[in-house]
Formats: C-alpha cells, structure tokens, sequence
C-alpha cells in the first residue's frame, strides 16, 4: 500500500514551492476556550498480566504524548479514561482464531506500522460474530509502541460517523516479543487511495468524490472543533480515508494525532512527523502544528480528487512529478484549467464545481497557516459544490502544438490568468456584437463579474 507511511519528513531546511492561494485572508482561529493546566498524566491502558497471552502493562509514565494539552482543561488520556470502558481488550489467542493464525489469505493490506488482516471475532455476548480489521503492529521499537498508544486513546475517545471506529485492542508479550494489535470496524470497500489511483477499480464518479471529500471534512472538524480538545490528525492522506459500503469516508490511523495548542499558544511544537506529498511546508521548516497543518493536507488531497494523480509521482516526466508543482501551471480561471481533471471522469464532472474546488484546495493551499481556511469555511463550499447537478465537464480545449505547449506551461501562473481573461474579454465583445440588447445588458453584467465567470 501507501509507501510514505510513518515516514519522518526530517528536512526542516526543504522549502517547497506553494500553490498561490487567493490574495483574501481570513480570521486566524481564534481560540476562546481556557483551559486549565494538568499537573500529570495517569496510567490508561490496563496493567501487566503474568500470562503471556493476556494484555501487558502499557502505561505512558511520561507526558511527551500529551505536551501539548499540558494546559487543557481535559486531555486525551483524561477522556479516555472516562469513555474506556467502550473499548474491548482482547487477547493474542483470541486475535490469532479471529485471523487463523494471522493468515496470509486474510491479509488486507499493509501499511509502514503493520499488517492488516480481515478477521471475525464474536460478539460481547458471545453469540453472533462480527467482522473487523486488526492491525498487527511490527517487532518495534519505543515508537511504535507509542503510536499504537496513541491510537487507542484518540480513538477511543472520538466518536463520529467519519472516523473509524475502533473496537478494542491487544497488549501481550510474548517470546518473539511485545505483540501490539488493533481491532477496527471492517471497512469494506478499501480507501480512497485504491479508488483514485489503483487502475484495477473502476473510477469513483464526480459526486462520489465530492461526497467523500465532503465527509472527511466533517471528520476534520469534529477533531478540530468537536470535542472538549482539540485534536490534530497529522496525517491526512488519501490512504487514511477509508470507505465504507456505501462509500462513505472515515479517517483511520491515529497514531500521528496530537492534542491541539491551548491557553496563549499559537502551535504545537513537536518532532516533525506525517507523511511526504501530504505534510505543510510551514510545519515542516518550523515543527509549528496547527489544525492548520491538517488543511494543507486536505488541499492536497483535494488535488488527488481532481487530477486522480498521488501528490508525488516518481515515474512521471519531471515536471510533472510534484503534484502541486504541476497544477500551478493550469489554474482554476485559465483555459488549460481542464487539463488538469482527471481524465477517468470522462468529462463528467461540473465545470464550475471542479474550478471552485480547485480555488478552494488553493485557498487551503495558502503559503501562510493563518490564510488558510477554517475546516467548517471548506464544508460551506463543498456542501454547495455538492449541489450542482450537471455534469457538463468540457472536453479538453484544443491542443497546441507542443512546441506551443511546452513554452505555455513555463509562463507563469498569472501570465495563464491574464491571457485568460483577455480571451474571455475578446469573446464577450464578439458576443456582444452579435446578441440582442437583453443579452448585451446580461453581457455586460457578467464582464463586469470579471474572471470568476466562465461562459
Ligand atoms: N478498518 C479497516 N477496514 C478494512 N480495511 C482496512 C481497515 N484499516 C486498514 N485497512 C486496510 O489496510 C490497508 C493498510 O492500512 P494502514 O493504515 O496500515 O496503511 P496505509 O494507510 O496504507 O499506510 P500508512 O501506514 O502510511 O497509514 C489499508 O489501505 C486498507 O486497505
Ligand atoms: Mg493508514
């Protein structure tokens, strides 16, 4: 599966090139709550067990986790020991009958961490059997552990209909070593990652895309905004969004998420961790996590909904390599913008819907944190996208010749925009020329609308 998993993005000198967003800047967050400091952090995962197979002691005896909520009123470890009981433990025995022993035939997939494995564990009253997805964490060292932490408590606190569900977890030593495991809800139908880029699955139409998109937000914000702390993901990719049967999203993999800044703090200062082609230049250079950092990453993402092209493509011609680096050469106003969709849509898609998400994941795209948008501001104009019905997508604007077209894709990105509104210009007087007066008075209404308007 996704390559980049877990990878730390140690080059803090990298400054990648930005996707220009538009000039307006809204209200950095402007955080009310106070939040009181917590003096210490207690043990939340049950303690050890002389059986080997039973759960094991995995007590955080420090606060490095929880830094930056050190002044929440309430944090992660303090929620989750008032909703833990919603989470099962379960044993390695139980786990390796749910999987036959870890079966290569009911492996579903594999990410940087571990395995997953399709499996059937029965029910609390032991009388119907359910199906879910463990994860089995790799032999690791102090890392793995605490991400694997992390993921239990985050999870078992959040509760939303687009974050995956975790069911329970296993902690047991054995002689190969400490075992780690993760029970989730089973999740049917992949990723959203398999859907845009793995060619064996049929493409994801518009509205389903725009549909997953929309509920990943919602997962985002309640993190963001939704709970008495507040949360950042970290690690918002494609891969993470998980589909269920009717292909809605839930976000999955906790283990990057850290509690949000509190009190007078403007970001949490950490250890720069997330995953290549996803994480913000700005967290990247400076160890500076905000929500932020999460909308950079759905910008992103935005992107790959698109283009069905991954953030970074290695095989590619060089220039086309970098996602980001690539659609800046056909924005959202220009006559090239078509170019950029992806190409299994088949031109179904909305002509306006697909500019205005492309401004949008530039408006995302903001060099600056604090000119990004809010995730609730990214729902209000994904929820109206997803209203337009047509699907009138073009087809691709005729070609130029190549020799045309490579001197056309190293103008720059506002040489693109004016050449476009100069076009749009030419049209509308030629229009003008030829319509009756109702139309020439609609006419000059549009161009005074300017850029925005396509015909
Ligand atoms: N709850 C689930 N239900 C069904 N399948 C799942 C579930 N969780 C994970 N998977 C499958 O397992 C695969 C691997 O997931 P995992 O999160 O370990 O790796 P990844 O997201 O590809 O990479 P990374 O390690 O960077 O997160 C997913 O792509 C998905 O196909
Ligand atoms: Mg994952």
């Amino acid at each position: 599966m996704a390559c980049f998993s877990w990878l730390c993005v140690c080059n803090n000198n990298q400054r990648r090139k930005q996707v220009a967003g538009p000039s307006s800047s809204l209200q950095s967050i402007n955080r009310t709550r106070s939040r009181k400091r917590r003096a210490e952090h207690r043990a939340i995962v049950p303690t050890t067990s002389s059986s080997s197979d039973e759960p094991t002691a995995s007590i955080p005896t420090n606060n490095s986790l929880w830094s930056g909520s050190a002044s929440s009123e309430k944090s992660i470890p303090q929620l989750y020991e008032e909703k833990a009981h919603n989470l099962r433990q379960f044993t390695l025995k139980e786990l390796k009958f749910a999987t036959y022993d870890f079966s290569k035939l009911l492996k579903i997939g594999e990410g940087g961490f571990g395995s997953v494995y399709k499996g059937f564990v029965k029910n609390l009253d032991g009388k119907e059997e359910e199906v879910v997805a463990i994860k089995r964490l790799n032999p690791y060292g102090l890392q793995g552990h605490k991400q694997w932490l992390a993921e239990v408590q985050f999870l078992g606190v959040v509760e939303h209909k687009n974050l995956v569900k975790l069911i329970g977890y296993c902690a047991a030593d054995t002689e190969s070593g400490p075992q780690r495991l993760l029970v989730y809800e089973f999740m049917p139908n992949k990723t959203l990652d398999d859907h845009l880029f793995n060619k064996a699955y049929p493409p994801l139409p518009w509205h389903v895309r725009l549909n997953i998109a929309l509920g990943a937000a919602e997962g985002l914000l309640y993190l963001h905004e939704g709970l008495e702390v507040q949360v950042i993901y970290r690690d918002f990719k494609a891969s993470n969004v998980l589909l269920d049967q009717e292909f809605r999203p839930k976000l999955s993999d906790f283990g990057l998420a850290r509690e949000g800044p509190t009190g007078n703090q403007t970001h949490v200062s950490t250890a720069v961790m997330g995953t290549k082609g996803y994480a913000a230049p700005d967290y990247i250079e400076t160890g500076h996590l905000t929500v932020k950092s999460d909308v950079w990453s759905f910008g992103v993402v935005l992107y790959e909904i698109l283009t069905g092209r991954r953030s970074v493509e290695n095989k590619r011609p060089k220039n086309e390599q970098k996602l980001l680096e690539w659609v800046k050469r056909y924005p959202p106003g220009s006559a090239h913008f078509t170019k950029i969709i992806d190409p299994r849509l088949e031109n179904k898609y909305s002509m306006n819907g697909a500019r205005e998400i492309a401004q949008l994941a530039n408006f995302c795209l903001s060099k600056s944190a604090k000119d990004r948008p809010k995730m609730s501001e990214v729902i209000d104009i994904l929820s109206r996208v997803v209203t337009y019905e047509e699907l009138d997508g073009e087809e691709e604007p005729h070609r130029l010749s190549t020799e045309n077209e490579e001197e056309s894709e190293t103008e720059s990105e506002f040489d693109l925009e004016l050449q476009s509104v100069r076009r749009r210009m030419l049209h509308l007087a030629k229009l003008r020329e030829s319509t009756g007066v109702i139309a020439k008075r609609r006419l000059a209404l549009i161009s005074k609308v300017g850029v925005g308007v396509s015909l």
